[in-house]
């Protein structure tokens, strides 16, 4: 299969580009920076570089920017969308429990963008739960006892090639992923080093988006049933935290 991938210098983009080569399918890379072959001039606020990245392309995966005003992840993915129209599966990759109004900024844009895509003849949105991150302490504005739902990158990542080599299964759903659940303190002593709490206060000075999804973390928590996900699909090979790490 031929995928254009967006973000492919990105950590998710990235991951699924690595796979899908590994997988024996034939990559675009969309980068607005391109420096080799299987790279693609593309971006987002340019929908005739977009177009051409996806023409005669079989799938799509595509990923919008962290840390832009809402309205310019929305356009950007509206437009990434509208340009996807003729390829014949696109997966968006979104935030877990995106779709249920949450007030979260980055949550709230990324539901605007999965209602537009749902126009699409075949589309998949895929919900990833926090990045797993490594290296420094465990720095969090998190009770020490809330359990927080975490992905592997490269278990986002086969999820999306799983996708685009089995479309029926994935056919017109969303499905928020998640590899491990484990609290600040845990993470921290697989770690080798400290959990600390950092107040909610400070993290609202840093983003007041990151600050309300963690809030909303604390307060309602993200409603994603990690032994089910798992139970579905089970060739994921999914990591723990520890294993991971
Ligand atoms: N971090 C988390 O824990 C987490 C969890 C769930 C969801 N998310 C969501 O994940 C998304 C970010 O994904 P990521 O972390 O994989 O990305 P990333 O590592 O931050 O990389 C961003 C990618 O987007 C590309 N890009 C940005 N603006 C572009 C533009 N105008 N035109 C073309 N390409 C553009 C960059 O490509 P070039 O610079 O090469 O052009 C780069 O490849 C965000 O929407 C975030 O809300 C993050």
């Amino acid at each position: 299969m031929r995928i254009t991938v967006t973000g492919a210098t990105g950590t998710q983009g990235g991951a699924v580009a690595r796979l899908l080569t590994e997988r024996g399918h034939e990559v675009r890379r969309m980068t607005r920076r391109p420096n080799s072959s299987t790279d693609v001039y593309g971006d987002f606020d340019d929908p005739e570089s977009l177009r051409a990245a996806f023409a005669d392309a079989d799938g799509a995966f595509l990923v919008t920017p962290f840390g832009v005003p809402a309205e310019t992840e929305v356009r950007q993915g509206k437009a990434l969308v509208d340009a996807a129209a003729d390829v014949a599966h696109v997966v968006f990759t979104s935030a877990t429990n995106a779709d249920r109004g949450t007030g979260i900024p980055h949550f709230d844009t990324k539901a605007e963008i999965e209602g537009h895509l749902r126009g699409h003849p075949l589309w998949t949105v895929l919900g990833p739960a926090a990045f797993m991150a490594a290296g420094g302490p465990v720095a969090l504005p998190i009770p020490a006892d809330l359990k927080l739902h975490v992905v592997a990158p490269e278990d986002i990542a086969a999820m999306a090639v799983l996708a685009f080599e089995q479309p029926e299964r994935f056919r017109d759903r969303r499905i928020d992923i998640a590899s491990d659940r484990l609290t600040g303190p845990e993470m921290a002593a697989i770690r080798g080093t400290e959990f600390v709490e950092i107040p909610l206060a400070e993290a609202e000075r840093y983003s007041a988006d990151l600050a309300a999804m963690f809030r909303h973390h604390a307060e309602i928590g993200l409603d994603l049933d990690v032994a089910a996900l798992h139970a579905e699909f089970p060739e994921i090979g999914w990591h723990s935290y520890a294993n991971w790490i």
